[in-house]
């Protein structure tokens, strides 16, 4: 699908990486709605993107919120063929921390938000794409998850996010070939390390470790080339079921 033909619905795009894709998918003629929780960005984000970009406020772990704004996204840009989940929390912290365990809730609050938010956009957005006219291929739409390098190779005090990410990764492929009777593609991208307000707003000695950790380019990734992934994905049917890793070779260490 070209990404000109995008009707996107963009969970987390208000900043970040989520804004990128919005940002790019925009740029290239496409239309797209920002879901997100916090809409203090939402008046700016809009008039710098303009007329084709959209925003509904809904929190990704709700599934009233989420079946709502699906619905409205569709009325507002006739039909949604791609959907991005970049909304994520971080959730740090250690299992055992000095005064107790890790109260449940911590952990449930990260999994709820980035991997059954997650699973909650995709079968919403793929229950809309199933009725879309089939184009080349028998294609009616793409799905694009975010998980991380820590689905992988986990830092000390990630447990939580590892976990919610690795869940993003497990459920991709079962996802991917479900949605083949409807033509419905599902991908996950694996960022690094990548400069966007989670991580930019960590101390610049942080960065500077960060980026030394990284083997090349010894930077972090921009946010750009993370959403020319995420067109590529749109453009190449050929990609499906899969995770890929963008992240100059990086290999988390265990802190
Ligand atoms: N930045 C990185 O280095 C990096 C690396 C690996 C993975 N990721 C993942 O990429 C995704 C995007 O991260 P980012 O760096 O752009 O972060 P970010 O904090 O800049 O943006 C995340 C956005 O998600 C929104 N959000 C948070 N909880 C939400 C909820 N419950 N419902 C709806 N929106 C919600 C936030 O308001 C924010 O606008 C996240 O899933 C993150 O885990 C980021």
């Amino acid at each position: 699908m070209q990404v000109a033909h995008s009707k996107a619905v963009i969970s987390g795009g208000l900043s970040g990486l989520g804004l990128a894709v919005a940002r790019h998918i925009i740029n290239a003629g496409g239309e797209a709605v920002l879901l997100d929780i916090n809409e203090s960005a939402a008046a700016s984000v809009l008039q710098d993107l303009g007329e084709r970009a959209h925003f509904i406020q809904a929190d990704v772990s709700s599934e009233a919120q989420i079946e709502a704004a699906m619905q409205q996204a569709v009325e507002r840009m006739g039909g949604i063929n791609v959907a991005v989940s970049c909304a994520g929390i971080l959730g740090a912290g250690r299992v055992l921390g000095r005064e107790a365990p890790m109260p449940l809730d911590n952990f449930a609050r990260t999994v709820n938000v980035n991997l059954i938010g997650t699973f909650n956009l995709a079968k919403s957005a793929a229950w809309q794409m199933q009725n879309n006219t089939a184009g080349e291929d028998g294609e009616r739409g793409v799905i694009i998850n975010t998980a991380s390098v820590a689905a992988f190779e986990g830092q000390i005090g990630q447990a939580a996010y590892s976990a919610s990410k690795g869940g993003v990764v497990g459920m991709t492929l079962p996802m991917a070939r479900e949605f083949t009777r409807f033509g419905i593609r599902v991908m996950t991208i694996a960022p690094g390390v990548f400069h966007t307000p989670m991580v930019d707003g960590m101390p610049e000695e942080v960065h500077a470790a960060l980026a030394a950790k990284i083997p090349f380019p010894s930077r972090l990734g921009k946010p750009e080339e993370f959403a020319s992934l995420a067109a590529h994905i749109i453009e190449n049917r050929y990609f499906n079921g899969t995770t890929i890793r963008l992240d100059g070779a990086t290999r988390l260490e265990p802190k």
